[in-house]
């Protein structure tokens, strides 16, 4: 071991030990609003008044009123999402819910172009890496096998999703993030999304799931937002793709609406099912957010503007101190900047980050655990870490990632003691 390299691994770990002994108790960890971002939408708890009992002509106190949702929430979303009202369905409080459903359906039922149900053709679902770990959880519970592509800084590999999709007929589709990905923060490219609309799939009823929970979700400029409804129409493909979306990183958390966008037909194809299943969403929560979210100034836009003036201070302050504290040129990380979203993706140069978020543990800053961001949890190079600045305040989001550059510092020259010290082969 060199001297220099021992001298590095202990200043790194005075650094750390200086950070733990402050105590702290900071979560880094999910992608949540912060309290002041609830506090934008506190009027939705009031919106409808004690007289407010019907909206469209339909009674919300009642079961009458199918279960596509409430007219005017279905064209409020619409044209959240670029599509006509009647490519749209508006569920309860979760967009996750939806994907499970139109699975569930699926793998039960076939979807229109199947030639069975799926879960006698043993699935597999196309996942970008690293990507979202419910989505992994979600497909794993139902019972899909998990194929994994890169995201791009540009959208997912679209040259290995044609690889893929072209070899086995029991690839059924895609479910990704097209739109500030978690964790990257990538957007698809209006170029790959069209290929992907027209991918050339060995399945007949090859679908693409695109979990739009970012939409809308700009921190400066926005990014252009791509319309998998059209895309997949105009490639020749009008049942290939179905968009999903909720309010939950809009107004609150879970207690909001979640939506879905695609062909007519295909509304058709999951009202049949959800209709066995329940007579109708939550007319009351629908009637609610519209009222609430067409009075606000600017609409849904403004509400997004009021985010981001809470949200990208937050963003530019992690890539502040990463830059300050870890420098700039990839020896211990690099990180994206997100332009939107609710996540920033960093790797560790070296195979560290689940020595990391231990060491960050230890100091009393709670991370997502190393390898979330793969399925099974398990990242083949330890090197992701998922990191949700949004719910702390921005302080707190300065003094964590302090630590945490202090635990990427420490883990690397353990990493290199260790390595320089090992026996060579
Ligand atoms: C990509 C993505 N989709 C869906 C969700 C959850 O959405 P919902 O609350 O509508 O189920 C999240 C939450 O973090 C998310 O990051």
């Amino acid at each position: 071991m060199t001297s220099d390299r021992q001298a590095a691994l202990a200043r790194a770990q005075a650094a750390y030990d200086e950070v733990r002994a402050r105590g702290l108790k900071l979560n880094m960890q999910r992608g949540q609003p912060s309290d002041a971002d609830f506090d934008l939408s506190n009027a939705l708890l009031g919106a409808l008044g004690d007289t407010d009992v019907s909206m469209d002509g339909i009674d919300l106190r009642n079961y009458p009123g199918g279960v596509a949702g409430l007219p005017s929430a279905r064209r409020l979303f619409a044209s959240y999402l670029d599509v006509k009202s009647e490519n749209v369905i508006v569920w309860n409080n979760a967009s996750l819910e939806l994907q499970a459903f139109v699975l569930t359906f699926a793998l039960l039922h076939g979807t229109r172009h199947s030639t069975g149900p799926w879960v006698h053709q043993r699935p597999k679902m196309i996942v970008t890496t690293p990507g979202y770990d419910r989505h992994f959880l979600l497909l794993q519970t139902v019972g899909f096998e998990l194929l994994t592509v890169d995201m791009q800084a540009d959208g997912p590999d679209v040259d290995a999703v044609e690889r893929l999709a072209a070899s086995d007929p029991s690839v059924k589709g895609i479910l990704f993030v097209p739109t500030y990905s978690n964790p990257g923060g990538e957007t698809i490219s209006a170029a790959k999304a069209a290929r992907l609309a027209g991918v050339k799939a060995a399945a007949p009823d090859f679908t693409i799931m695109a979990d739009d929970a970012y939409r809308a979700h700009h921190l400066g400029t926005a990014d252009d937002t791509v319309n998998f409804v059209a895309l997949s129409r105009d490639a020749g493909h009008p049942d290939r793709a179905f968009v999903f979306a909720s309010t939950s990183k809009i107004t609150f958390a879970g207690a909001g609406l979640g939506f879905l966008a695609t062909s007519e037909d295909n509304v058709k194809w999951v009202s049949t099912y959800l209709n066995a299943q329940s007579i109708g969403p939550n007319k009351v929560e629908q009637a609610r957010h519209v009222k609430f979210l067409e009075a606000y100034p600017g609409g849904i836009e403004g509400l997004m503007r009021d985010h981001a003036a809470l949200i990208a201070p937050k963003f530019s302050a992690v890539d502040e101190v990463l830059r300050a504290e870890l420098g700039e040129d990839g020896t211990y990380a690099t990180w994206t900047t997100p332009r939107g979203g609710y996540f920033s993706s960093l790797d560790t140069a070296h195979p560290v980050a689940s020595r990391v978020v231990q060491l960050a543990e230890q100091a009393g800053v709670s991370l997502t655990p190393a390898g979330a961001t793969y399925p099974g949890g398990n990242d083949p190079h330890n090197r992701n870490i998922r990191l949700a600045p949004t719910r702390p305040p921005l302080s707190e989001v300065h003094t964590a990632m302090q630590a945490v550059a202090a635990c990427i510092r420490l883990a690397t020259e353990e990493y290199l003691t260790a390595r320089n010290a090992a026996p060579s082969a």
